[in-house]
């Protein structure tokens, strides 16, 4: 590269060096794009993977994992609560979502630091009870079948 080549190159590289640092920050929002809302049949489904870990690990007496499987199931109710103005369908069944668990997550809770088997057992099949009262109250009583309550440790009451 000759002398004036050289010139030239560093005034573009300087040019072009500007025009980069005058664009927007990439932190701006593009505006356009529309807010993530969790779908509640989506975070049921999370949910339902979380009850059936939680039986599967009280039933091994793994009784931290038992916790830990609690905890992720309450942290998605805790986020179908925030999300409720913004949840399109059932709206009112998602801002109570929360309020009707705590008791039985309390008792399956009380059972699991316990790591006491039979009282697990019990708090198990009344917290899968009130998820299937939801189910039936909100429209969706096939959802939960009746028939087979009780196995629901197996899953077979969701499907
Ligand atoms: C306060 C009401 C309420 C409670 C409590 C509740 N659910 Fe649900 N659940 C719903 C509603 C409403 C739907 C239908 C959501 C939809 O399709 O938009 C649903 C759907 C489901 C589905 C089907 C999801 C799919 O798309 O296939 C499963 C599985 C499920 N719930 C599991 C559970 C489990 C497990 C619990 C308890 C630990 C529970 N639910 C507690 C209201 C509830």
């Amino acid at each position: 590269m000759n002398r004036p080549s050289i010139l030239v190159f560093l005034v573009l590289v300087t040019f072009a060096t500007k025009a980069i640092d005058s664009k927007p920050p990439r932190t701006q929002s593009p505006g356009t794009v529309e807010a993530y809302v969790p779908d509640l049949g989506a975070m049921m489904d999370s949910i339902q993977l979380h009850h059936a870990k939680l039986w599967f690990a009280g039933k091994a007496g793994n009784w931290e994992l038992s916790a830990y499987e609690l905890n992720e199931i309450r942290e998605n109710f805790a986020v179908v609560v925030q999300y409720r103005d913004q949840i399109i369908k059932e709206k009112q069944i998602a801002a109570i979502v929360d309020t009707i668990m705590v008791e039985p997550i309390a008792q399956v809770e009380h059972a699991v630091s316990a790591k006491d088997h039979a009282s697990f057992e019990k708090a198990f099949d009344d917290l899968t009870t009130t998820c299937n009262s939801c189910h039936r109250a909100a429209g969706y009583p096939f959802i939960s079948d009746p028939a087979s309550e009780r196995s629901a440790r197996n899953e077979s009451a969701f499907w």
